[in-house]
């Protein structure tokens, strides 16, 4: 695949791009991972800018974008929404022009509040004459999604994900309005490399109708499935991934008291060894992080020679990089 074509494009969800584009992405991180490893040089965007604005808090993606772009030979310019005129509400358009005419790249964190993070990006990108990449909306954690399943692909020898059975399963977490977007971004990218995946949820969890909608489209074209349980021992039944984690209720957000008295209900939704032992014997733990300690996964689990999430935050670099070189123009 021709690797210019890539520039200028935008990132806001993995359902933008084709499973090529997606694999080729795939191979560039391959690429870029061992060039760090291997300390080669790979300065892919030499005097780029890409301003990075966060409107919630971040480790991983923050960091990893920041210190990739200075391995590219560019600079990340992290911008707190907060302390920005974004805080005063300046139109998304605006700003995106503005950006995009001091730089080559804006990415944007956008994710508490449903409804509003994937619309903005959108518009911004429709003004911004830059590439626009998502860096975790009310729908989406795309970059979060690629680094998965470079995780998966490494573990296991193959991204072909046919006859693989992934629970994505909620998790117990005593902490209110967690964004829907990593299930929801795990839904729209798995099946579509062929992944078998079952949510787990309680039923006051169900993840938003017009996603999951695109989601099962996107699986029938790339042969996987989608099924919903409602028995987190269910989901773990076989499966070869498993990915307990906790959001929140989309009917609650707003409402903390309610959600939280909700999510009391279903503190045994929590991955520990047992529920290790009902998914497949080979089967490997995987979190975003921040994980929740103790309510999530117990530290045996995610401690534990199953568990793969030191791994899978280590590719948000690789991938994060490959991501801005393609779209950046570091192979135009
Ligand atoms: N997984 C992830 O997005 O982590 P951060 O919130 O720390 O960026």
């Amino acid at each position: 695949m021709d690797r210019a074509s890539f520039k200028g494009k935008d990132y806001i969800s993995t359902a933008d791009w084709s499973v090529e584009e997606l694999g080729e992405a795939l191979d560039v991180s391959k690429e870029l991972k061992a060039a760090f490893r291997n300390n080669e040089p790979h300065r892919l965007l030499p005097d780029k800018t890409l301003f990075m604005i966060f409107l919630d808090l971040s480790t991983r993606t923050r960091n990893a974008f920041e210190a990739g772009m200075t391995q590219l030979g560019g600079h990340a310019h992290f911008i707190d929404a907060g302390t920005s005129q974004i805080a005063h509400g300046e139109a998304p358009r605006d700003m995106g022009i503005i950006l995009g005419s001091y730089g080559h790249g804006i990415a944007i964190r956008h994710d508490k509040v449903p409804g509003e993070g994937n619309a903005y990006m959108r518009e911004v990108a429709a003004a911004a004459e830059v590439p626009i990449i998502n860096l975790q909306c009310d729908i989406d954690h795309p970059t979060q999604q690629i680094a998965d399943l470079m995780t998966i692909e490494e573990h296991f020898g193959t991204r072909d994900l046919s006859g693989m059975k992934i629970c994505v399963s909620w998790a117990f977490a005593p902490s209110y309005a967690k964004p829907m977007s990593v299930p929801q971004g795990l839904a729209l990218l798995l099946p579509r490399f062929g992944a078998e995946l079952t949510i787990a949820r309680p039923p006051e969890f169900r993840l938003q109708t017009g996603v999951m909608e695109q989601a099962h489209e996107l699986a029938a074209e790339g042969g996987g499935s989608i099924v919903e349980v409602e028995d987190m021992d269910a989901g773990f039944e076989g499966a070869t991934v498993v990915y307990p984690k906790s959001w929140g209720a989309e009917h609650l957000f707003g409402k903390e008291q309610e959600a939280l008295a909700l999510n009391a209900r279903y503190k045994d939704w929590i991955c520990d060894s047992r529920r290790m032992g009902i998914a497949a014997k080979d089967s490997i733990y995987m979190h975003c992080l921040p994980a929740d300690r103790g309510n999530e996964v117990t530290d045996e689990v995610i401690d534990g020679e199953q568990s793969v999430v030191f791994q899978e935050a280590e590719n948000r670099l690789h991938t994060g990089k490959a991501l801005m070189a393609l779209t950046m123009g570091g192979y135009a």
